[in-house]
């Protein structure tokens, strides 16, 4: 028999898993689905299938996907678990095996010596293929339209490290340029993989200490590295908390030019501070404008935030300005409110870009959850707008679709997964991005809820 989750931050209210898999054919929804959304919303999230051994860490848990189809202005609703190794082998033998981050050494014999991966951070579209990410590890690619696993993804043998959850597709060349980290050496390995899928480009960049990167950034002639003092050292990893936070080394910022290398790569330091997520760069002239959501330390490890994430430091939307001539960086805080997971109307990834959006927090908002706003930054004009969801409804990361494929920047919808913590269930909302002040186009109205998860993407004309 299964045990029960303990009472863990991150095991309840909306960070519970859901344990149901399933599918709803023709959702009730509130308004009208845009004629234009025809396609499929991809979400990923941690949602672990059995209770953990020893302590949980948000990160740990089984991936599992929730797919929105929306086509001819109706929507569907599918969900399964990414069927990894260690959910097959864990649902064998009935119970949890692997020890999570906070508790590596609870890992039961039957597992030793695997390394488990969790497939939970992201998932993405290219080249044809639909693939959960995960950043210890490889993706996994699944079916499109049933959420079947197909299995471990390795670009034909040539990723030879873990891969990052947040690859940036290029939407001028329709490359992926990624990147893996490791506690062993090389620390960090850079990839470009073509149109086509084909890694066309792969090389160690010379780091000097290990350190967590969840993410990057790149332009059109430059890839950005953060290398935050939040060091991955090998003997972190058995002592609960494989990420440490070492202020002393400060946080160096890495340009490389996008046809040089890792002797090519000029280093800017600045404070120590932690970025999960950028929300964009581009360069001009001999500039790199970077936007970031800016921790003043890490969140959730080393002894912080393990009593829930809206407990710990919380991050603020900040712009570097990068002088390559200068070999100068300048921070700036582009707003007083915290935001987080930020996205952008991404045919702009890497280019000059006026609208951003992110998960807001305002108000006083109660504390089932972090961000009880949709924010939509205009750079151009220095306002930022929100779609206040009030006290008890909490927002996931919104993700941008242009309108057309030829739509001016940020002519387009947010779809966002809403929490409804009064009623403990789950909303998608379809916000007009030009205007997310407004009533939301339609509401999708889920008889369940979806748990707070990481990241997803728009597969357009999946239906
Ligand atoms: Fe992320």
């Amino acid at each position: 028999m299964s045990r029960p989750f303990p009472d863990d931050p991150f095991l309840r209210g909306n960070y519970a898993p859901w344990p149901m898999e399933g599918e709803i054919h023709d959702l009730v929804v509130e308004g009208e689905i845009p004629r234009e959304l025809n396609g499929t919303l991809y979400r990923n999230g941690p949602n672990p299938q059995f209770t953990p051994r020893g302590r949980y860490h948000w990160f740990d848990g089984d991936g599992m996907i929730h797919a929105f189809t929306l086509s001819d202005g109706h929507a569907h609703y599918r969900n399964r678990w990414v069927r990894t190794q260690r959910l097959a082998m864990e649902r064998e033998a009935g119970e949890a095996l692997f020890g999570g981050l906070s508790d590596m050494t609870a890992t039961d014999p039957r597992a030793m010596g695997i390394f488990p991966n969790a497939a939970n951070t992201n998932i993405i579209i290219h080249a044809g293929k639909l693939l959960a990410l995960w950043e210890a590890g490889p993706p996994h690619t699944l079916d499109p339209h049933t959420l079947e696993t197909l299995g471990p993804y390795d670009f034909a043998g040539a990723l030879v490290s873990p891969m990052t959850a947040h690859p940036k597709m290029d939407p001028e060349t329709g490359e992926l340029l990624f990147f893996g980290y490791s506690p062993f050496p090389p620390y960090l390995r850079y990839y470009v993989a073509s149109a086509q899928g084909e890694v066309v480009r792969s090389e160690e960049i010379d780091v000097p200490v290990p350190t967590m990167i969840h993410d990057f950034m790149t332009t059109r002639d430059h890839v950005i590295f953060m290398v935050c003092p939040a060091t991955f050292r090998p003997e972190n990893l058995m002592t609960g908390s494989p990420v440490r936070w070492e202020p002393d080394l400060g946080t160096k910022i890495g340009v490389m030019p996008r046809n040089g290398g890792s002797r090519d790569v000029v280093w800017f330091e600045t404070d120590p501070c932690f970025v999960f997520h950028p929300m964009n760069a581009y360069t001009e002239n001999r500039r790199v404008i970077a936007d970031v959501c800016r921790f003043e330390r890490v969140p959730l490890f080393d002894g912080v935030g393990a009593d829930g994430f809206e407990r710990g430091p919380l991050p603020i939307l900040t712009r570097w300005t990068l002088d390559l001539a200068g070999g100068t960086v300048k921070e700036e805080q582009l707003d007083d409110c915290s935001s987080e997971f930020p996205r952008l109307d991404e045919r702009y990834t890497g280019l000059r870009y006026r609208h951003g959006y992110a998960g807001g927090r305002t108000g006083s908002p109660s504390d089932g959850g972090s961000f009880n706003a949709v924010f939509h930054y205009d750079h151009q004009t220095g306002r930022r707008r929100m779609h206040d969801l009030g006290a008890t409804s909490f927002t996931s990361e919104p993700v941008f679709v242009p309108r057309a494929s030829h739509a001016p920047e940020g002519a387009g919808f947010l779809l966002t997964v809403v929490y409804r913590q009064e009623e403990n269930r789950s909303d998608l909302l379809i916000l007009d991005a030009d205007n997310v002040e407004g009533k939301p186009l339609a509401t999708v109205k889920l008889p369940h809820r979806v748990p707070y998860g990481f990241h997803g993407n728009w597969g357009q004309g999946i239906v």
